[in-house]
């Protein structure tokens, strides 16, 4: 018999979560104003807002943790992770900061400037907002396949080199500073973009002249998906396949929350010693200095391991298999999802789930709350919500799909866990005819809404 494969790793250390009942959660959700946001983490058994900052270390991140240098200058943790990010990502240059959202402000300080156009393949909300904060434009060049929520393709997440093509040439000289590919794209759903993509990339990238940056957040889960669909790859280790990838870029920003498996950090790395040092002044001034920059030695240290452990093919198979496997028991329960499922998430089709509520009602929001009432499962809706309203006419903006995303932490639930999910949403799947109205807005924030809306029941 073939062996199954299984966690590289067992458990040390366990955190108690505590199984509420629904009369708590009705309660709870009312008074959280049905926003999971406002929820307290006591009040959730299995959270799956996330998997950024979720993560379990592992005993030698801990005891890297202990080895930490804390001094201001030159630390030898600094040092540490610079050689780390040189052996996985190939970048000589880099600058830490304390997370995704960080490196991205440091970097765009010196690339972007007003009316400038960044095209990428489904910018993540901090890359766009950064983006659009300087009075440029993100345009978003990723497949069409990415739309069909049911569409197979190995690599949804890929950009449409025609459509970048167009934007490049239509584009007055000078004012397209970067394209941004956004690997795994969790935005599509958590996915892949292949090295073949990346590399047609990188060629049109040097044929007008632009700059490539790679927002690696989940590039390990990316090397896993080239490494087991894109042919020529199977015989590579995953880090051999994240040197080529980046290979192709001139920089990245990193939010190391991810797939580098520690609770806080990020950093940029770099090809150029010019940009680096460019970069450095806007390090000093929003993070802190060049060798630590919004990190603590001992948080370095942990990320150095973490990066080594994230690019390990067993934990990575283990992982994304068990994203798989809550995909394929919410599929045979008949759950209309978005396939094939992402690296670090399933991604529920919400419109499809509850037919009969309007947008207008917040299907996904609705679909939420209910998975929460039934047992205690936190998720996010990427939906109209999310979407905000258009910032001119202050209409509600309907995006193409109404999800809700179960994001998955690393190394964190077991598949006892993920079974339970399962049958939580298969219950709500079996009573989604009696759920008849949705929600109605009752405050809300001008921008970024989702984290603070406050909603009651229809
Ligand atoms: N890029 C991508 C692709 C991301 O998914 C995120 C964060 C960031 C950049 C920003 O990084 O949070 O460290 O500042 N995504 C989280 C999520 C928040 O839930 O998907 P950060």
């Amino acid at each position: 018999m073939e062996l199954p494969f299984s966690e590289p790793y067992k458990i040390k250390m366990v955190e108690a979560i505590y199984r509420s009942t629904r009369e708590e959660r009705e309660r709870w959700i009312r008074d959280a104003s049905f926003n999971l946001f406002n929820l307290r983490s006591e009040q959730v058994y299995i959270d799956l807002l996330t998997d950024s900052g979720t993560g379990a270390m592992s005993d030698r991140q801990w005891s890297a943790i202990m080895t930490g240098d804390e001094s201001y200058a030159g630390a030898s943790s600094f040092y540490n992770l610079k050689d780390a990010i040189w052996d996985i990502t190939g970048f000589q240059y880099f600058l830490p900061t304390h997370q995704g959202r960080a490196a991205e402000n440091v970097l765009f300080s010196v690339l972007v400037k007003e009316g400038d156009i960044v095209p990428g393949n489904s910018h993540f909300d901090t890359t766009k907002g950064h983006i659009e904060f300087r009075k440029a434009k993100a345009v978003d060049c990723t497949i069409e396949a990415s739309k069909s929520p049911s569409v197979w393709h190995p690599f949804k997440g890929n950009v449409d080199t025609e459509k970048l093509e167009d934007v490049l040439k239509t584009t007055p000289a000078g004012k397209v500073p970067f394209i941004i590919v956004t690997v795994t794209n969790n935005t599509a759903g958590g996915q892949p973009v292949s090295m073949e993509n990346i590399r047609e990339v990188s060629a049109l990238a040097k044929k007008y002249g632009v700059k490539l940056i790679i927002d690696g957040a989940r590039f390990a889960e990316n090397a896993y998906f080239i490494k087991t669909r894109e042919k020529g790859y199977a015989g590579m280790e995953i880090t051999e396949i994240s040197r080529e990838m980046f290979s192709y870029a001139d920089g990245m920003t990193m939010s190391s929350k991810k797939d580098a498996i520690v609770n806080m950090g990020g950093f940029i790395a770099l090809r150029d010693e010019k940009l680096y040092r460019q970069a450095s002044t806007y390090n000093i001034i929003y993070e802190g200095f060049i060798t630590y920059g919004g990190m603590s030695g001992r948080d370095m240290n942990a990320l150095a391991q973490g990066l080594y452990e994230g690019t390990e093919f067993r934990y990575l198979e283990s992982r994304i298999k068990q994203v798989e496997y809550l995909g394929t028991m919410l599929k045979s329960a008949g759950i209309p999802l978005i396939e094939p499922f992402g690296g670090h998430a399933i991604f529920i089709d919400a419109k499809n789930f509850l037919t009969s509520i309007p947008r207008e009602e917040f299907p996904a929001q609705t679909l939420a709350v209910e998975l929460y009432l039934e047992g205690g499962i936190r998720t996010v809706e990427i939906g109209t919500l999310l979407a905000d309203r258009d910032p001119l006419t202050r209409e509600n903006r309907f995006p193409e799909l109404e999800m809700v995303r179960l994001a998955i932490p690393r190394r964190v639930y077991t598949y006892r866990h993920i079974e339970y999910i399962a049958a939580v949403a298969s219950n709500v799947f079996d009573r989604r005819h009696s759920i008849k109205s949705g929600l109605k807005i009752k405050r809300e924030a001008q921008i970024m809404r989702h984290f603070t809306v406050e909603l009651e029941r229809l």
